[in-house]
């Protein structure tokens, strides 16, 4: 099977393909400078927490290289610049943050600015290379947490488009099916950007998993009528305590998971772990425009001039958490203890 990777570096340009046109039109954009990176994920070409981390990482180097400044500190304090604008492409997920500090640690590092243009470039590559092993890696430890029969929900698109290739939550159901694990997997439509009806029955369709597409309303009824097994979704931002930031909606299905006795299950990677903030009070939730609710693709599904508040993830409390898979193993309650030591382990 040809492999999803959403991203592809080559001969210094950025080339994504764009998840805006998706299922319809599978489309190449590309980035020649790292300001039409930051443009492609502002607008969502490219999209999911890993995928704009590894995105960021190469507008980094796209910056460096377009700088034309030889003297070392003027050539540091502009990339520094750079990398500011880049993080504010979107607020909520923190891979974005981590990846352009990752960079900018690489550029500290050397003393000489050709070297750093170079070093840059090998970075970007190897944080896209390292994605794709890291979700190999959850997926293998979340194998277990998949039924052998029964049925799995998942919630936006966390597969490969949001990551190098491979995904999260659904690499994580995609090696249940590959350990030879058979069950139903249901799919969220994931209001208002159709995550879910667009990007993920899409992939599913590709990987050959059978897949049910629901409304994200339909979700307590299935719930409730004992169709769903567990759930499980990715996340933008995980805070110590283990909140977890991720697309609007997952809040409402934790919390009908857990009324209803069902399992749910995060798989993120640890640069998705900020262990700076203490709960998930104090991640910002991205608001984005109202016409992603008011119409699709120019088309009004509201009536003209009403306005609709968008915010684009939601926190999930640690309590509704019953464990979150990350490349290092599985981390079970109380979370404060076992992501400490999972980043400590992850190095
Ligand atoms: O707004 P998006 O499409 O970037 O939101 C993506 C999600 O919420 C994903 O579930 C999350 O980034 C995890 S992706 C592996």
């Amino acid at each position: 099977m040809n492999e999803i990777r959403p991203i592809e570096w080559a001969n210094g340009t950025l080339r994504l393909l764009d998840q805006t046109r998706l299922p319809s039109e599978e489309v190449i954009v590309e980035a020649h400078g790292y300001l039409e990176a930051v443009n492609a994920i502002k607008t969502m070409q490219v999209r999911g927490a890993p995928a704009i981390g590894v995105t960021a990482a190469y507008a980094v180097a796209m910056a460096a290289r377009d700088l034309s400044f030889s003297e070392r500190t003027t050539f540091l304090q502009r990339l520094t610049e750079a990398g500011t604008v880049i993080k504010a492409a979107r607020p909520t997920a923190v891979n974005l943050m981590w990846a352009v500090d990752r960079m900018l640690a690489i550029a500290e590092s050397e003393t000489d600015t050709a070297k750093i243009k170079d070093r840059l470039v090998e970075e970007a590559v190897s944080i896209e290379k390292q994605d794709e092993d890291i979700n190999r890696r959850m997926g293998s430890h979340g194998i277990e947490l998949m039924p052998d029969g029964g049925s799995v929900l998942t919630h936006c698109n966390a597969g490969a488009l949001a990551t190098a290739a491979f995904g999260t939550a659904v690499g994580v159901i995609r090696a249940g099916w590959e350990d030879g694990k058979r069950f139903k997997v249901f799919n969220t439509e994931t209001r208002p950007f159709l995550q879910g009806a667009r990007l993920t029955a899409w992939e599913f369709k590709k990987l050959g998993i059978p897949s049910t597409l629901v409304v994200d309303s339909a979700a307590g009824m299935l719930m409730r009528r004992g169709e769903i097994g567990c759930v499980i979704t990715g996340a933008d931002r995980i805070a110590a305590n283990g909140d977890t930031a991720n697309k609007i909606g997952t809040y409402t299905l934790a919390v009908l998971a857990k009324e209803n006795g069902i399992p749910f299950y995060v798989a993120a990677p640890i640069s998705t772990v900020d262990m700076s903030l203490s709960n998930g009070d104090e991640i910002e939730i991205e608001k984005r425009a109202s016409s992603e609710v008011t119409e699709f693709r120019g088309i009004p599904v509201a009536p003209e001039g009403v306005i609709a508040l968008n915010p684009a993830f939601d926190v999930t409390p640690a309590r509704y958490v019953n464990a979150i898979i990350t490349e290092t193993g599985v981390v079970r309650p109380p979370f404060i203890e076992g992501l400490d030591t999972a980043v400590k382990s992850a190095g």
